[in-house]
């Protein structure tokens, strides 16, 4: 909408269109001029791993020099060594981590996140990680989503039973996540060396009966028929999806599963890209997400996300703002009150630094979001990057 105006009114918008067909209201309402700056909605986070504690920048000067992702991983590196961490935090501290995390997210234009456990790995780390989450207070109000993630790694005390911790993860911890309403999805990482297809069904069948959304971390380093799994299993979503064969990609296309697309990861590990194209062409819902982690992806700019996914994908901007928007409310569960400057959804807006929408994506390395407005339930807050309160 070119000369776009939204009304905004009790935390929600009340109409949005063109400014001259603006309905009446009264004159005393505050205004926000945008003149000259494309308007969005807030965009949402569908992928990250924000509840973390510790710094893994030594890897990253490994992988510069040629250590593989997997290769870390396999010695006793990577979510391994992000988990001692996690277990020598407090709650607490989880969760002003996480508050601090999401607030500079915020001022980069980002209205709601998901987030994945997977770093406690036992019974009562996982349930800290969730509690730790599930506290973040939201007077900030960030929108937040929770994923159980404990099939995220085999901790070192189960190193030579596997199948155990695969007991656990059904029998103790997931009865555990659903019965205090700590998650709505469970997530998996299907990969060569962490857990196989046969161990991944067990855990997203158990999830699926006890009420949980499946997500599944699929085809990032290796086709193990992950996305064909999720698929079947009529997943929510897989993510990653760097190595789907084409079979796949028209199975989750059947499935309705969105693909959850993290160009950033591949960037950060210097990684071949996802056939993004391919995914739109073949009709699978696409969204992007930043997977903001230690080790993998340390970047918490989703615009930036955009920048690749024009790049490497061939995206259009309208298709990449799509994927961190509409699609990325549909992957967690939000699209009723989000992803859309429509009459009854949240108002979480942002002003950008940019004319148009296709000059979002084209820049990239610094913070474009001028101002962003969100919902706090029945009002609104405004944080302003040009204020300097951030
Ligand atoms: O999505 N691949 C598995 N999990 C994360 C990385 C987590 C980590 O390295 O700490 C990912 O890339
Ligand atoms: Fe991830």
């Amino acid at each position: 909408v070119k000369n776009g105006a939204v009304l905004v009114g009790g935390g929600k918008i009340l109409w949005a269109g063109p400014m001259e067909e603006t309905p009446p209201h009264p004159d005393d309402i505050d205004h926000i001029d945008a003149a000259g700056h494309l308007v969005t909605p807030g965009l949402l986070d569908p992928h990250t791993h924000l509840a973390w504690a510790g710094s893994r920048e030594k890897e990253f000067y490994l992988r510069a020099a040629g250590a593989g992702y997997m290769e870390i991983h396999n010695a006793g590196g990577g979510i391994n060594s992000t988990s001692h961490a996690v277990r020598d935090a407090s709650q607490n501290e989880l969760t002003s981590l996480m508050e601090m995390r999401l607030e500079k997210m915020a001022f980069q234009g980002t209205t709601a996140v998901e987030i994945k456990s997977g770093y406690g790995l036992s019974l009562e780390e996982e349930l800290k990680q969730l509690r730790a989450a599930k506290a973040i207070s939201s007077p900030a109000g960030i929108k937040t989503a929770r994923t159980f993630l404990g099939a995220h790694s085999f901790p070192a005390e189960f190193k030579e039973n596997r199948a155990g911790y695969v007991d656990l993860l059904c029998d103790e911890m997931l009865p555990a996540v659903a019965k205090e309403g700590l998650a709505t999805a469970c997530d998996v990482f299907i990969e060569e060396g962490v857990f196989d297809i046969a161990q991944a069904r067990r855990v997203l069948e158990k999830a699926a009966l006890l009420g949980l959304k499946l997500r599944v971390h699929a085809d990032e380093v290796h086709d193990m028929g992950a996305s064909a799994l999720a698929a079947e299993l009529g997943a929510l979503s897989a993510e990653h999806l760097i190595e789907t064969p084409d079979a796949s990609i028209d199975l989750l296309a059947k499935a309705g599963t969105i693909a959850v697309l993290l160009p950033g990861t591949c960037f950060c590990l210097k990684k071949k890209y996802a056939r993004g194209r391919e995914f739109v062409e073949r009709g699978v819902p696409v969204a992007l997400a930043t997977d903001v982690n230690p080790g993998s992806c340390t970047c918490d700019n989703l615009a930036f996300i955009l920048t690749l996914a024009c790049l490497h994908y061939g995206f259009s901007a309208a298709e990449a703002l799509t994927a961190v928007t509409v699609n990325a409310a549909a992957a967690m569960e939000m699209s009723e009150h989000c992803g859309r400057l429509e009459p009854g959804m949240d108002a979480d807006l942002v002003i950008w630094d940019a004319e148009k929408l296709e000059q979002l994506p084209y820049w990239f390395g610094s913070n474009r979001a001028l101002l962003v407005v969100r919902s706090t339930g029945d009002e609104v807050e405004i944080l302003d990057n040009q204020a300097g309160d951030n």
